[in-house]
């Protein structure tokens, strides 16, 4: 599908023809930018402060709070990565951070009452799955389409799963008495996030 030359002016700034060529691939960019600001809301909500709160009262299990923290830092990460994408595509954050928030594409994720530790990997888990389906939607927009949302949205898809496969493994421990290994490897410093940081590019 050639795209036709010139069909932004020379010097325009008011079109990116990184936006027109995956329109004319049939990727709806408004729509994805929605899908893109939802997920960005709930990776904020998720690390900077609900994460941080359910991990800071697994007081007294700290093999699990370090597990707790690779999930924490790897939502700081996602956040960095897809946050840029938005504006790239012409979206911008919403300047209001309860309207942000309010947007999420996953339930707050609140601190359960009784705050336990069977309950605390519950809500770790289900946390985990919503975002699996959030970026794997991504990514069945984009395949094909938007090789450049569709890499980064897949890259954060990856860690989601080993996310899960983590809260599964503890839960199943904690709650059942039962072994479920989740294949983890422990990462080579806390929140590493393998997949989806620049490490090598552009993040310190
Ligand atoms: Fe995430
Ligand atoms: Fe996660």
């Amino acid at each position: 599908m050639p795209e036709k030359k010139g069909a932004v002016p020379a010097g325009d700034v008011t079109q990116r023809v990184g936006v027109e060529v995956i329109r004319a691939r049939g990727v709806d960019v408004e729509k994805l930018i929605k899908m893109l600001i939802a997920n960005a809301a709930a990776e904020f909500a998720s690390t900077y402060y609900y994460y941080t709160i359910l991990r800071m009262h697994l007081a007294g299990y700290e093999d699990y709070k370090e597990i707790c923290e690779d999930a924490r830092l790897e939502d700081r990460a996602h956040w960095e990565l897809i946050v840029p994408r938005i504006y790239e595509l012409g979206g911008e954050l919403p300047n209001d951070l309860p309207a942000f928030h309010n947007q999420a594409g996953c339930v707050a994720a609140k601190l359960p009452d009784p705050p336990t530790v069977v309950n605390i990997l519950t809500v770790l888990l289900e946390s985990e799955r919503c975002a699996i389906r959030s970026w794997i939607a991504i990514c069945d927009m984009t395949c094909g389409k938007d090789p450049r949302t569709y890499d980064m949205a897949s890259r954060i898809l990856n860690e989601e799963i080993e996310h899960e496969a983590w809260f599964i493994e503890l839960l199943a421990h904690e709650r059942d008495g039962k072994t479920i290994p989740s294949g983890h490897f422990r990462r080579g410093t806390p929140g590493e996030a393998p997949y989806s940081k620049n490490a090598h590019f552009y993040n310190p």
